[in-house]
């Protein structure tokens, strides 16, 4: 089983997604080591909780910088024999100290297809560009946000009613299913990683 860390600021509802996968699939090849937020107080720590998984909280507020702030986290990380980071709703960029320290070993979701949309507003800015597609992004952390190697997509139809809750929600259902795919052919080490490329291989 791989140890990682899932990073969190917000309600954990891809967190949740991951958590079930690992309780009903005896297959899913990582072990939620601990799960760490930027801010005290918000649902993902409650799911962590809940779960029975280790939670802590490296708060933004505490640090002067990106740059010990993301040095704390990977501490944070690797005090639980974390060989992964899983951005799951993480708030934060990180800087370039941890992604050295776990390099092709950072996953994140986003809310859009990049490279479109990048960003802490996806959802909104998708539909105030009046895109008729939207979707999931799955893609390894590099060096510029919210830019490393794509893993995974998935196109969600945005429809002509839709407000930023409802395309979010309908994003999110997508979200639950692919994020759980990613990790366990992650896990199983299936990914390969060729440039901006990215290989899905068999394990
Ligand atoms: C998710 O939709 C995720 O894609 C997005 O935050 C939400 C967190 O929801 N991430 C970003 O926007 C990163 N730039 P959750 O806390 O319920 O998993």
């Amino acid at each position: 089983m791989l140890p990682v860390a899932v990073l969190v600021s917000g309600s954990g509802s891809n967190l949740q997604a991951l958590l079930d996968a690992s309780a009903a699939d005896p297959e899913f090849g990582a072990r939620i080591a601990v799960v760490i937020s930027d801010r005290p107080g918000v649902g993902a720590l409650q799911r962590a909780l809940q779960s029975g998984v280790p939670a802590e909280v490296v708060r933004w507020g505490e640090f002067n910088d990106r740059e010990s702030f993301s040095v704390a986290i990977c501490d944070t990380a690797e005090r639980y024999g974390a060989e992964a980071l899983i951005l799951a709703g993480f708030m934060r960029i990180l800087s370039p100290a941890a992604i050295d320290r776990y390099p092709n070993r950072i996953i994140n979701i986003h809310p859009a297809l990049l490279p479109a949309f990048p960003g802490a507003h996806a959802v909104p800015a998708a539909l105030a560009h009046g895109v008729k597609v939207s979707g999931v992004t799955v893609h390894f952390v590099d060096d510029e946000v919210d830019h490393g190697p794509i893993i995974a997509q998935q196109a969600v139809p945005v429809q002509s009613d839709d407000t930023e809750e409802t395309l979010h929600a309908r994003i999110q259902k997508e979200e639950h299913l692919l994020f759980p795919l990613v990790i366990k052919a992650f896990s199983a080490g299936s990914l390969r990683v060729v440039g901006r490329h990215v290989i899905w291989e068999e394990s």
